[in-house]
């Protein structure tokens, strides 16, 4: 029988949980929970670490110069290609901008990521990535004469660009541990794969989602200031002042001049100075592929957050006053990395007043039979690690807005966290505004809202400003600047 459509507290509910479950959810609450002050604390550290960052000496958070030096005016033009290396899935997009401000035609494809390429060779991704282009490029463009197609590659992972058109992978993130690429350069052997196969693309742009995210979002709103993504990773990008960069001062350019900055923030507080980690955030560590690195991202990100809920559970199991699950086979549960964060979305959506879908999910992804009370302690719990994601999340975007006194701006997101996860975007806002102390009746003023396709549309449209870049004579941050002039001379 299925219980009465659930009320938005469930605090009514908790009468029939019994006492020992009562003080769990308690003492879940002391351990996850992010006051107001320690949010502003973290916030205010990260203004200095985002300073750091931007430093000759440097810091743990990167801040990469990325060479995209500008945001589009609307009226960019033109046929690219552009490709996503994602988590899961490739994408392979042919963007037109068509003459009308702001608008863009999209043409895609989504090739699966085949898992154990996330831990495979160099070769054999760059291999499979340039497979697919090559399918991509025959399908649509069968028995074409075509010249070289101008495209923007976004690689999601930290990278040193001395150039728009190269970069060294600096530490693989969310999971991949591919031998033989960090601190190579990734543009020459990608370029090589595709030479082999003849595949006629020269690659424009290799950018990170965040700098796509912005530079998407403010195609069409001028008012985006930052581009963030909430997903299997976390991190952010916003427009610089050259002049505000220590770390290439040497490079004399003008102080004015825009330059787009990768902060690659899933590295806030390695140094471990403010963050609340709890004793489930240093086992993720531990157990991940890179102890020590991406502190901030590992207690936030998608990729995260279902180990995380796993691990809470594990450690009930194993207490004496508690004993979740008592009696039964908990192998699945002692999988790592079994759930994933839509685990816990689809708690946090139960709409039971006796979470009946919680019980259905734990018995169909777990084979475990899960009792009224325990039912209540997983719904609680998965509220408190998604709020705390959440907020924590909004650290990094206020500081970046106190770094740049953005008192008012819109931060274009995107990431599977910010479009799927539930309350993410009412939490998030209300964490802004404890840091920002917007004042009463205000409303947001800095305002989180979904981004246009920053990997596809964002990835294009830095294409196709390289290219018009280099054709009006700047050479900034560009490999062969009159090699690529003359080989896009044909676009406008
Ligand atoms: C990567 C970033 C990326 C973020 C979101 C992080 O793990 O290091 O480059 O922007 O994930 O995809």
């Amino acid at each position: 029988m299925v219980g009465p459509r659930r009320q938005p507290s469930r605090k009514g509910s908790m009468a029939d949980v019994p006492q020992n479950l009562q003080d769990t959810i308690k003492s879940l609450e002391d351990t996850f929970d992010v006051s107001t002050a320690k949010l502003k604390e973290i916030s205010d550290h990260f203004v200095k670490e985002l300073e750091q960052g931007l430093t000759e000496e440097g810091g743990d958070i990167p801040m990469n110069v990325t060479w995209c030096m500008g945001f589009p005016d609307g009226h960019e033009q033109g046929t690219f290609l552009a490709l996503d290396m994602g988590g899961t899935n490739l994408r392979v997009c042919e963007i037109t901008l068509p003459e009308a401000k702001g608008e863009f035609d999209i043409l895609q494809s989504k090739y699966r990521m085949p898992e154990e390429l996330k831990t495979g060779t160099a070769d054999e991704l760059w291999e499979y990535i340039a497979d697919c282009l090559q399918q991509f490029i025959e399908y649509h463009h069968e028995g074409e004469k075509l010249g070289q197609l101008p495209l923007g590659f976004t690689f999601s992972y930290p990278a040193t660009q001395e150039y728009i058109d190269h970069g060294i992978l600096q530490r693989w993130t969310k999971g991949f541990d591919i031998d033989g690429v960090e601190g190579k350069d990734v543009v020459a052997p990608f370029e090589q794969a595709l030479a082999d196969r003849g595949v006629p693309i020269k690659l424009t742009a290799l950018i990170n989602d965040t700098t796509g995210t912005m530079i998407a979002s403010a195609y069409t709103d001028t008012d985006m200031k930052i581009g963030a993504i909430f997903g299997t990773g976390c991190n952010a990008a916003y427009m610089e002042n050259c002049g505000s960069i220590p770390k290439i001062a040497h490079l004399n350019l003008p102080p004015d001049m825009p330059m787009a900055i990768n902060c690659e923030y899933g590295a806030f507080d390695n140094a471990h100075k403010v963050l609340p980690r709890t004793k489930y955030d240093i086992i993720i560590d531990k157990e991940s592929p890179r102890p020590g690195q991406q502190t901030y991202e590992k207690m936030i990100a998608g990729l995260y957050l279902g180990e995380l809920f796993r691990l809470v559970c594990l450690d009930l199991y194993d207490n004496p006053e508690v004993r979740l699950f008592a009696g039964q086979d908990i192998s699945r549960l002692r999988k790592a990395y079994t759930l994933d964060a839509s685990f816990l979305s689809r708690i946090e959506e139960d709409p039971f007043g006796n979470l009946q879908e919680t019980v259905d999910l734990f018995e169909t992804e777990l084979k475990l039979r899960v009792t009224r009370g325990e039912c209540e302690v997983f719904r609680r719990l998965a509220e408190l690690i998604g709020t705390r994601a959440s907020r924590l999340s909004m650290c990094g975007i206020s500081a970046i807005c106190k770094k740049k006194d953005l008192k008012k701006c819109h931060v274009g997101a995107d990431g599977s966290v910010f479009n799927k996860y539930p309350h993410f975007k009412p939490r998030a806002q209300k964490a802004l505004r404890e840091i920002l102390d917007w004042p009463e009746g205000e409303k947001d003023w800095v305002d989180v809202r979904a981004a246009e396709d920053g990997s596809g549309v964002g990835a294009a449209l830095i294409a196709a400003l390289t290219i018009k870049r280099v054709k009006d004579g700047s050479s900034y941050g560009i490999r062969d600047p009159e090699a690529m002039k003359k080989l896009f001379s044909n676009l406008s």
